[in-house]
């Protein structure tokens, strides 16, 4: 409204300047001084009255209804209506958002509506505390945004042009868990299966990842992901990196239906590869490889969420989570079942602890034993007689040192697990 106010003042002063140029100059000089004087108190009536402060006295009026002490209510008159602000500096967090969203940490506000909500994440809480400190760590690392904003659109940045990071969806089709991977390593971790509450998007797609789908086709049977499996297809360790823009500029998005998006593109690709992937003569594409599934919407957004998660993490380390880790057991003995598609769990526990490494490491994604296991590597059944004891070690400890170009990982085995593991080689041959 304002905005008109002051777009129509100043229409009307070049059509005054035109108009009254020759005729009246001390007319059109005085009508520029109201003018002028008119913009000046728009900009300062705006300045002086945004939106944050309307939200705040709303907020205050909300804690005056649940309190029932007048003492206390008296106390509210004095609430400072101003900026709030989480800074961070070692993590580059410059959060605005409590100027707005004030009750996140006060269980008072259960049932408040958005933006005073008590943050819903229940499991983000332990022992009556959160787990999270809001205060240190902000909100963009979770929700992205832009947190220096100070209006909700700017903030959110959703329809912002050219910001590399809007905030992410929320509520039923929310994907924040993205970003528990920038610290929570059981998630990214390949050494195998670890829980984390509230992940539960990111580890229902893990686990379609690895194996339990309809297909019992594992991703890495293709893709690499973090370091394992094959190069047929994109690695996707890096998929979450790319911005809107890059991934536009990377992408054939003619085939997506609806909004030209990266979200869009991941999720009709999960539903149907060929159908964003297909042949086309013009383009010079070729059909996509990549089985179609035939998931459910739900998992296909959760494999979104999962590979928006995939990238690097700028997170200092002292902000990451060091637990012990807790290991998903139950599922743990199906899956390494299915991985080695030999053994019970009952059997699995009776090898020895060279032979559970190999699986669990796992080795076999690029070599075979007696013909079972990957084709990337050399077939280990004989290694033992190819390959002395100190050379397996040293080798271990960094291949491509002792093999140059070596594509295999250097583990970070204990000198304990080498042994182990040069034990179980040498009992194939
Ligand atoms: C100027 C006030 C304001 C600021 C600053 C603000 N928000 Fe909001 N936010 C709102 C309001 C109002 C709503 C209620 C829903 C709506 O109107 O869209 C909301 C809703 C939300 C929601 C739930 C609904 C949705 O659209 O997903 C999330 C999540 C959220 N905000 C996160 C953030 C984060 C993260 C920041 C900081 C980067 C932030 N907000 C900064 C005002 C604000
Ligand atoms: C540790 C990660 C994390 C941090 C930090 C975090 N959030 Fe959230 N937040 C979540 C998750 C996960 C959800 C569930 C829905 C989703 O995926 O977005 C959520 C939900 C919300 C919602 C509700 C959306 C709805 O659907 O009702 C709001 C509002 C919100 N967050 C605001 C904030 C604000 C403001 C901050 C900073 C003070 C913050 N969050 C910090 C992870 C986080
Ligand atoms: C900025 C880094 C960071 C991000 C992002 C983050 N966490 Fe955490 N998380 C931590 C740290 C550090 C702790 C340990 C806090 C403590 O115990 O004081 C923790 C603890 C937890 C705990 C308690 C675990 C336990 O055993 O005590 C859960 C559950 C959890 N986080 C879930 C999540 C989920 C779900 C997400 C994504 C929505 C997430 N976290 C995102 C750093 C993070
Ligand atoms: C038979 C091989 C094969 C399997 C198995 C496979 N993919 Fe793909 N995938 C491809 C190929 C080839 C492409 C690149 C061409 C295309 O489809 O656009 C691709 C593309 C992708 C992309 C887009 C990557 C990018 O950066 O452009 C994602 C994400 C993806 N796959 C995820 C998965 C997931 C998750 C699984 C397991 C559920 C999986 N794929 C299983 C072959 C495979
Ligand atoms: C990403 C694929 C990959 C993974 C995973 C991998 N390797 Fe390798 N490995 C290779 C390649 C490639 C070579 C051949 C080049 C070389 O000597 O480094 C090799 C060589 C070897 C050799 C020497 C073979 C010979 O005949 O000279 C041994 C022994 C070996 N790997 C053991 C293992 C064990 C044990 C593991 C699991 C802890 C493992 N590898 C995991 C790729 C892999």
């Amino acid at each position: 409204m304002l905005n008109q106010i002051a777009l129509a003042i100043i229409i009307l002063n070049v059509i005054g300047a035109v108009v009254l140029w020759k005729r009246d100059k001390s007319l059109l000089y005085a009508m520029f001084a109201i003018s002028l004087v008119i913009l000046f108190g728009i900009t300062t009536f705006k300045d002086l009255t945004p939106k944050w402060k309307d939200i705040q006295r709303g907020y205050v009026r909300l804690l005056a209804e649940k309190e029932t002490d007048p003492v206390k209510i008296e106390k509210l008159n004095k609430f400072p209506i101003k900026i709030r602000q989480a800074w961070n500096y070692e993590l580059g967090v410059t959060d605005r958002c409590q100027t707005c969203h004030l009750g996140v940490d006060n269980p008072q506000m259960k049932d408040a509506p958005q933006p005073y909500a008590f943050h819903p994440e229940a499991h983000l809480l332990k022992d009556g505390r959160m787990v999270h400190a809001f205060n240190d760590i902000g909100c963009t690392i979770c929700h992205e945004g832009q947190g220096r904003a100070t209006t909700k659109d700017d903030a959110h940045a959703r329809d912002i042009q050219h910001w590399a990071t809007p905030m992410y969806p929320s509520g039923e089709k929310g994907m924040s868990q993205a970003s528990c991977a920038k610290c929570h390593e059981e998630l990214t971790g390949t050494e195998g299966y670890q829980i984390l509450e509230g992940a539960d998007m990111i580890m229902d797609a893990r686990d379609f990842t690895l194996g339990q789908n309809d297909l019992e086709i594992k991703c890495v049977s293709c893709h690499s992901i973090y370091g394992v499996g094959e190069v047929v297809a994109p690695d996707l360790s890096t998929f979450g990196e790319s911005t809107e823009h890059e991934f536009e500029a990377t992408h054939i998005m003619n085939f997506i239906e609806g909004k030209k998006s990266k979200y869009n593109w991941a999720f009709q690709h999960f539903l149907d590869p060929q159908k964003v992937t297909p042949e086309d003569e013009k383009l010079g594409i070729e059909e996509t490889i990549m089985p179609n599934f035939e998931m459910s919407k739900d998992m296909a957004h959760k494999l979104v969420t999962l590979v928006y998660s995939m990238k690097e993490s700028a997170v200092p380390v002292k902000f990451r989570y060091r637990p012990e880790i807790k290991k998903r057991e139950a599922k743990r003995g199906r899956i390494q079942k299915e991985i080695a598609g030999l053994y019970t769990p009952e059997e699995y526990e009776k090898l020895s602890e060279g032979e559970k490494l190999f699986l669990k490491y796992p080795c076999w994604v690029c070599h075979s034993i007696n013909g079972k296991g990957g084709k990337l590597a050399p077939d280990l059944t004989k290694v033992g007689k190819r390959r002395n004891e100190a050379w397996m070690i040293k080798h271990f400890k960094d291949p491509p040192a002792i093999t140059k170009k070596s594509f295999m990982p250097k583990f970070k085995l204990t000198d304990e697990q080498i042994k182990e593991l040069i034990t179980y080689l040498k009992t194939l041959q």
